[in-house]
């Protein structure tokens, strides 16, 4: 089939290229000649383990094409995919929808046979359906279908995520868009994906309402941890206790920081405001994002207690920035807000980070990136572990120190409390 994805984002790239993967022949279209020539030359902008192979792979046999022309792109497809960003709307709550709009007008102005017109992105309820009026403004109404397709793809796990997903999500009001849509994903459907049909608006509330579940059960765990630090529990045992009844499931029970990245805090945010378009209180949700909001600030007391309240000219060392392991997306990470803040309060902080240097710390006083994690360790009196990368998790600690010993705080739980602590370091985790 002939795919077009516009936006060469996360969404649109990843998508983008394992359709192509799977035999499809595809244009991944951009406004934005710079990153479509890097892509050209088979360099990818976002670091995702095992994109560049199959961007370089499915160029090469000219399956994936990049191009900056959407008129053409369009004319030349089968199926659109609208796969461009769906930020929080500066100073808002509620999803910025101004780049899916202008796509839409854009489509309406291309369209020269019938096309199916799939949101990607991650879009309010009642989205499609300003889509559809839009289009229809130049074009009758049997030239197009718009539909729904949510994407579960998690940054760090994409490729496998697309290739085995747990469910594949349509949402359209006809049939005949869900006849080609199935015959496009038959070959994850026949690995053992879920296939489900449901209307346009249940889709685009399926993604929202399933990250917002995601964030919550994080959030109570992370509140649960607490409570386990008051009382001497290990939270470990309370995820796996809990996990193991199959109703509750086992995943997104780790502890941690707050949560971050590009998805959970902006579409907690854009649910709860869209809820609040239909007169509707989502109050669970709107105390997860509190109850994040004060995580961060939650974690830095307990450095401050850990410090004895001394934080002036303290050498803290952040191994790991980003939101989390396997990506380079700094988006919404608690580090944003937590290294300023021992900055702030006058701590000297190195970082390092495998994905290398951040310019979101370049304007905080005394923030370094120190390329080489036993150089940024060596000489600090607090060691924060602030992302769980395979690369922190066999330490030699013991063996890296020679003289005075550091503290450690291990945000994610990485280690085993007493086999640091027979080690001679004060560690510190999360809810043990
Ligand atoms: C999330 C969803 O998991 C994807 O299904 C979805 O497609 C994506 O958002 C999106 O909407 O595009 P992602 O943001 O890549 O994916 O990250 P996750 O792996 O879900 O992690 C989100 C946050 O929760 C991170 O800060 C992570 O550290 C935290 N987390 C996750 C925990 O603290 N504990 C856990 O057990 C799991």
């Amino acid at each position: 089939m002939k795919l077009c994805m516009i936006g060469t984002g996360y969404v649109g790239l990843v998508s983008g290229v394992c359709f192509s993967d799977l035999g499809n022949d595809v244009i991944c279209v951009d406004k934005d000649l710079d990153k479509i020539n890097l892509l050209k030359k088979g360099q990818v902008p976002i670091y995702e383990p095992g994109l560049s192979e199959l961007v370089v792979k499915n160029y090469r046999n000219k399956k994936l094409k990049f191009s900056t022309n959407l008129k053409k792109s369009i004319q030349e497809s089968d199926i659109i995919f609208i796969c461009v960003g769906t930020p929080t709307k500066k100073g808002g709550t509620s999803a910025d929808l101004s780049q899916i709009y202008n796509v839409a007008k854009e489509i309406s102005l291309s369209i020269n046979k019938f096309k199916i017109i799939i949101t990607k992105s991650t879009v309010p309820v009642t989205t499609g359906d300003e889509i559809e009026r839009i289009i229809s403004k130049r074009n009758n109404k049997n030239r197009f279908s718009v539909v729904s397709n949510p994407e579960f793809l998690r940054e760090g796990e994409a490729i496998r995520d697309f290739t085995y997903p747990d469910r594949i999500v349509i949402g359209s009001n006809d049939l005949k868009s869900n006849r080609v849509l199935k015959n496009l994903y038959s070959p994850l459907i026949s690995k053992g994906a879920q296939y489900i049909h449901t209307s346009r608006r249940a889709a685009e509330l399926i993604k929202y309402a399933s990250n917002a579940f995601l964030a919550t059960k994080v959030t109570f765990i992370n509140e649960i941890a607490n409570l386990c630090e008051k009382t001497g529990i290990n939270v470990e045992d309370i995820s796996i206790g809990m996990g193991l009844d199959k109703r509750i499931g086992s995943r997104f029970l780790r502890a941690g920081p707050a949560y971050g990245g590009s998805c959970f805090p902006k579409d907690t945010k854009a649910i709860t405001s869209t809820a609040n378009r239909f007169k509707t209180d989502l109050s669970v949700i709107k105390s997860v994002i509190r109850s994040n909001e004060n995580r961060s600030n939650l974690l830095l007391s307990r450095v401050y207690e850990i410090l004895n309240k001394k934080i002036k000219n303290k050498k803290i060392t952040f191994l790991g920035v980003t939101f989390k392991a396997n990506t380079d997306d700094m988006r919404d990470s608690s580090s944003l807000s937590m290294i300023p803040a021992l900055s702030k309060k006058g701590a000297i902080i190195r970082y390092f980070d495998p994905t290398g240097y951040k310019k979101e710390f370049e304007k905080i006083k005394n923030v370094s990136f120190i390329n080489n994690i036993k150089k940024s360790l060596i000489g600090s009196d607090l060691v924060i572990i602030h992302t769980e990368w395979n690369d922190f998790k066999s330490l030699n600690f013991k063996q890296i120190i020679k003289g005075k010993k550091f503290i450690i705080y291990d945000m994610r739980n990485i280690y085993s409390p007493s086999k640091i602590k027979s080690q001679g370091f004060k560690y510190f985790s999360i809810g043990r």
